[in-house]
C-alpha cells in the first residue's frame, strides 16, 4: 500500500491499493497453495491468449456491475445494457424502411419475420434525426455470423440512420436463445461452477447521436426460458419488449431515449 502512494496517477493508486488487499486478504483466508496459484495464474494467462476475458467478465456478472456503477444518473434514457464480446465494428449502412439487415443462407432455420422499429428522442426533447441505430443478433439457428460458416459476413447486423422524424424501422428475424462460447478456457469455467451458458434471446443495440451519449443495450422478448436466469444476468424488465403479430410478421416497438452528452 505504501508503494502505491507513491504512483503517479491517484485513481490508480487508489482502486489497485484496494484490489491488491481483497486479493491478499482472499488468498490468507483459504489459504491458497502454491500449486493452486500458478494453477490460477495459468488460467488466466489462457483466459487472455483465447481472447476471453470480456466473456470471463460476462459470465461472472462483472460486466453487468460495471454497467449498472456508469449508468446511473441517465435519468430519463433507455436503459442500458452489456455490450459483450460479438460486436465487430463498422457493419454496414442498411437501406430501405424497413432495413433489412440480413440475407437467406443455405440452410437458415425457420423463424418469423420480426419488424422491430421506434423513434429516437433526447431526454432534453425532441426526435434526434441522423442518429445511427447499430444492432447485431444471432440468426435463427441461434448463431452470429462469425460462428457460422453458412452466413454471410455481417450478416444480422448493420446501421440505420434515423429519419427526419427520428424514427427507425429494421426489418430483421426473431432470434433464438444460444450458448455463450464454452470450448475455451471460459467453458471450463463455468462447467467448474456449474453455471450454464445459455443467455435468453436478444438483439444487441448500440445507439449514437451528436452531442448525446452513446447508449448500449439489448432488447428481450417475452416468455423466454432464460429470461430470469440468463448467464451473464444481463436481462432488465424495461428492456424486455412485446412482440405482437402483424399479418404474415411479428412486430416489436422499441422507442430509444439518449441523454445528453
Ligand atoms: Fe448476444
Amino acid at each position: 500500500m505504501e508503494a502505491m502512494s507513491t504512483v503517479g496517477n491517484e485513481r490508480l493508486a487508489a482502486v489497485a491499493g484496494d484490489v491488491l488487499s481483497a486479493l491478499h486478504e482472499v488468498l490468507e483466508r483459504h489459504q491458497v497453495t502454491e500449486q493452486e496459484w500458478m494453477a490460477a495464474l495459468a488460467y488466466l494467462t489462457e483466459v487472455g491468449r483465447a481472447d476471453e476475458f470480456v466473456l470471463l467478465s460476462d459470465v461472472t456478472r462483472t460486466s453487468v456491475l460495471i454497467d449498472a456503477l456508469s449508468h446511473r444518473d441517465d435519468d430519463g434514457a433507455t436503459a442500458s445494457d452489456v455490450e459483450g464480446p460479438l460486436y465487430v465494428e463498422d457493419p454496414p449502412f442498411r437501406e430501405g424502411t424497413p432495413a433489412k439487415i440480413y440475407d437467406e443462407y443455405e440452410g437458415m432455420g425457420d423463424a418469423d419475420v420480426l419488424l422491430i422499429g421506434g423513434t429516437v428522442t433526447s431526454t432534453s426533447g425532441g426526435p434526434l434525426t441522423d442518429a445511427v441505430v447499430d444492432v447485431w443478433q444471432t440468426g435463427p439457428d441461434g448463431g452470429y455470423d462469425i460462428w457460422d460458416e453458412r452466413q454471410p459476413e455481417m450478416n444480422f447486423r448493420g446501421r440505420i440512420r434515423t429519419g427526419e422524424d427520428g424514427g427507425y424501422q429494421i426489418q430483421t428475424m426473431l432470434p433464438k436463445p444460444y450458448t455463450v462460447p464454452t470450448e475455451g478456457p471460459v467453458g471450463r469455467y463455468l462447467a467448474a461452477v456449474g453455471q450454464h451458458a445459455w443467455r435468453p434471446a436478444h438483439i444487441h443495440f448500440k445507439v449514437s447521436a451528436p452531442g448525446h451519449r452513446t447508449l448500449v443495450t439489448q432488447v428481450f422478448f417475452p416468455g423466454d426460458p432464460y429470461l430470469e436466469n440468463d448467464t451473464i444476468g444481463a436481462v432488465k424488465p424495461a428492456l424486455v419488449r412485446p412482440v405482437e403479430r402483424r399479418g404474415e410478421q411479428l412486430g416489436c416497438d422499441f422507442d430509444i431515449a439518449l441523454a445528453p452528452a
